[in-house]
């Protein structure tokens, strides 16, 4: 008896003074492993007389029952201790200024794209893509630009050598129009769409590069005229450049699947050597725009009796430049460090329209 209290208090006293899972452990293989002592106790029930074992089967048990009990109990205050000093060293204080300033930064291209579809999806466009690697009848059939139109050679197309599987010949998309004709065969009118992208010719200097960014815009619905094509430019250039002053002039122009075509010119100032947006005393092309010709609108199966729209389209790049002053195009794919953490902007500085798109 004496001796089965004293193991009991001596175990318990082991228990609680186990300072670690694995002093624990340790008091818990000496009582309760297959060596350990209380073990060893309950193996001498075995050889009691049933009238002993009466007596002392219950306390050993008893005896088993409170020390597992104990050791549970201290396991769990253990492990939620050792959870808390982790939890307390791992802890990051997200009130501390980032360790290092981000070194990488979003390029003027991919901001003004951004900027452009947060205003025109305010007006309720879709953001519509294309294949950079397009067949020529999209580029340019359905287009109204057929093969002997001189639009094609003005063009600088790069060709591949082999045709598609309907013969058709396979180039680099030279504009971003052909997403118009990609929008019109598979979706229903109304259509407001802009496609932003990258196009190719073979052409290089300071104000070409052979790969620039353009960006598209499409309308079709029923009842749609020149009146809303004039009001949803002035409207997205205001938004773009920021001001309000913002002048533009329609002038009449050519393209093949436009018509009437019209040339957007937006007015400018000039301010201590820099063009300023605003006024009317120069002005410069910004944007080729005009009504969908209804050949090809008849192109992708769809009737231009019943339905009409806008079209326009212009240089990423060139906004990029007029916006930001960049001076010439093919720093714009340099990949400059300097001129990138120069001209490129926050990776968090979001382009929203209450915040101002201009970052
Ligand atoms: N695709 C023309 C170009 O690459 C730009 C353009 C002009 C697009 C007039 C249009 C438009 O949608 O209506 O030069």
């Amino acid at each position: 008896m004496t001796d089965i209290a004293t193991l009991q208090t001596e175990t318990l006293a082991a228990v609680t003074g186990a300072d670690s899972l694995d002093a624990l452990e340790a008091v818990r293989v000496a009582a309760l492993g297959k060596q350990g002592n209380i073990s060893a106790l309950l193996k001498t029930l075995g050889q009691m007389s049933p009238e002993e074992r009466q007596v002392q089967g219950p306390i050993i048990n008893g005896l088993r029952e409170s020390l597992t009990t104990a050791i549970a109990e201290k396991k769990a205050a253990l492990e939620s201790a050792a959870l808390n000093a982790r939890l307390a060293t791992e802890r990051l204080d997200m009130t501390l200024p980032a360790p290092e300033a981000p070194r990488g930064s979003v390029h003027p291209v991919s901001q003004v794209m951004d900027e452009l579809a947060e205003i025109f999806a305010d007006m309720g466009f879709a953001v519509a893509e294309g294949p950079e690697i397009e067949d020529d009848w999209t580029n340019f059939s359905a287009l109204n630009i057929p093969e002997t139109h001189p639009a094609r050679a003005m063009h600088d197309t790069f060709y591949f050598p082999d045709t598609d599987a309907q013969g058709r010949a396979m180039l680099l998309r030279t504009h971003t129009s052909p997403v118009q004709i990609r929008t019109m065969t598979t979706q229903k009118p109304p259509i407001r769409i802009i496609a932003p992208g990258r196009v190719y010719r073979s052409d290089s200097d300071a104000t070409h590069t052979p790969m620039f960014h353009q960006i598209e815009g499409l309308v079709i619905d029923k009842g749609i005229h020149m009146g809303h094509l004039k009001w949803t430019l002035e409207t997205f250039l205001k938004a773009f450049f920021e001001r309000d002053d913002v002048t533009i002039r329609m002038r009449p122009s050519y393209f093949p699947f436009t018509e009437p075509s019209a040339e957007i010119d937006i007015g400018y100032t000039m301010q201590n050597g820099k063009r300023v947006v605003g006024g009317s005393d120069h002005w410069m092309e910004v944007l080729g725009s005009g009504m969908v010709h209804r050949r090809v609108i008849e192109n992708c199966g769809l009737d231009p009796d019943e339905y009409q729209g806008f079209a326009f389209g212009t240089g990423v790049d060139r906004l990029a430049m007029l916006k930001y002053g960049m001076d010439d195009l093919r720093a714009f794919f340099d990949g400059d460090l300097r001129w990138l953490k120069h001209y490129g902007f926050a990776a968090l500085d979001v382009p929203t329209l209450s915040g101002g798109v201009g970052a």
